[in-house]
């Protein structure tokens, strides 16, 4: 075992800065911290008074005394105050999803994924920040001939975005390099579903469409594999990062589901009894036919392995969307 890949712990830091924490994966994370004792600083610049999407996310941190939310741009807002005695920053802000980050938004991908990723890591180091975990994406891999994916693999990133993914990830790294600063994890999420998922993405859309009856748009033919991963066993790997002493570098966080587009939409159909209408379309730019974490790195250095079975996440992630309140039950 290299000297840096120590067994790991299940603590969970005394302070904690959470960027993004009115996202979907943020909010999870503020919200479990919270639950372990931890005094969370939430950072985003969507306000939960006028944004609906940050309000039901934030809803089960609201008026919580662990939880203290601070609406702001990272791109130009003070970093240093929100930084001050916090033992670790978990940067999850940023712009995610593949599709959009063609065209005139890449702007808004590259000032913040990277530019503002700069202005935390700048801040963290000012401050004497020891640990700070970067959400990193399955992404950068890009097109792969079907074995998992590991993290000495040269990346590949096919979008846009990816290639911003791969920039932020690289900068967090070479601070880490440094004398000064802290140590980076940059995790490697592969596509995360569960409670809140973003709008856009498949999983969202797909169980809503066998909910209500709304034809589901299917980009190519549905045999797109993805290792999808519940949002609570990537909750768990982000703290386990946040607090094994010396972890560094990147690390897969795969659920080890492996399942087709198409696998989704048969569990959905089951659990709902309906048959979910498809309208097919084409494939999108920058869209890879698989993504498959190699689960070791994680394992020896985190601890961590998924616990979360697609099944079973699904159904915690249908009856979420069934309900009319935010639901904040786990998958069993
Ligand atoms: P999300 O859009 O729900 O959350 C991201 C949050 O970051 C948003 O609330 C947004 O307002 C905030 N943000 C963006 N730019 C900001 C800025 N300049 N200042 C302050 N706040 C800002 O997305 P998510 O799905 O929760 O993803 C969280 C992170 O994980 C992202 O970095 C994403 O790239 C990464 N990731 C997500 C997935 C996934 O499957 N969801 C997979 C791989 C990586
Ligand atoms: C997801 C997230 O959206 C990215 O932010 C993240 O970085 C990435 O995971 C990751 O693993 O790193 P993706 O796997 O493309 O990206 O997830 P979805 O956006 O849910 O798309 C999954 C598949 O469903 C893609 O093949 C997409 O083309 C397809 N899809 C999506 C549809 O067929 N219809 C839709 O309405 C949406």
């Amino acid at each position: 075992m290299p000297q840096h890949e120590q067994p790991p712990t299940n603590a969970s830091p005394r302070r904690a800065v959470v960027t993004g924490s009115a996202g979907f994966i943020g909010s999870h994370l503020a919200h479990a911290l919270v639950q372990a004792g931890t005094t969370v600083i939430g950072v985003d610049r969507r306000d939960p008074s006028t944004d609906p999407t940050a309000a039901a996310n934030l809803a089960a941190l609201r008026g919580r005394p662990g939880y203290h939310h601070v609406t702001a741009d990272l791109l130009h807002c003070a970093i240093d105050p929100l930084l001050i005695d916090a033992d670790t920053v978990f940067h999850l802000a940023g712009i995610p999803g593949v599709r959009p980050s063609w065209g005139t938004q890449f702007g808004d991908y590259l000032a913040s994924n990277v530019l503002a990723t700069h202005r935390v890591l700048e801040a963290s180091t000012r401050i004497g920040v020891s640990r700070l975990v970067v959400a990193s994406s399955s992404s950068v891999y890009g097109p792969t001939d079907g074995d998992a994916s590991r993290e000495t693999d040269r990346p590949n990133p096919a979008s846009p975005y990816a290639v911003t993914k791969l920039a932020e990830e690289q900068l967090c790294l070479a601070y880490a390099e440094r004398p000064v600063g802290p140590s980076v994890v940059a995790l490697r999420y592969f596509t995360v579903y569960g409670p809140r998922q973003r709008a856009d993405m498949f999983t969202h859309r797909a169980l809503y469409a066998a909910l209500t009856g709304q034809p589901l748009r299917l980009y190519g033919d549905g045999h797109q594999r993805r290792d999808f991963t519940y949002i609570d066993d990537v909750v768990a790997a982000t703290i386990a990062a946040g607090t094994v002493p010396n972890a560094h570098g990147t690390i897969n966080v795969g659920g080890g589901s492996n399942a087709s587009l198409l696998d989704v939409i048969n569990i959905a159909n089951s659990l709902t009894g309906r048959e979910i209408q498809l309208h097919q379309d084409h494939v999108r730019n920058g869209d890879v036919l698989l993504t498959r974490a190699d689960p070791g790195r994680a394992g020896e250095v985190l601890g961590w392995q998924p616990r979360v079975d697609l099944h079973s996440g699904l159904r915690a992630h249908m009856q979420a969307l069934a309900s009319p309140v935010p639901d904040y039950s786990h998958a069993a």
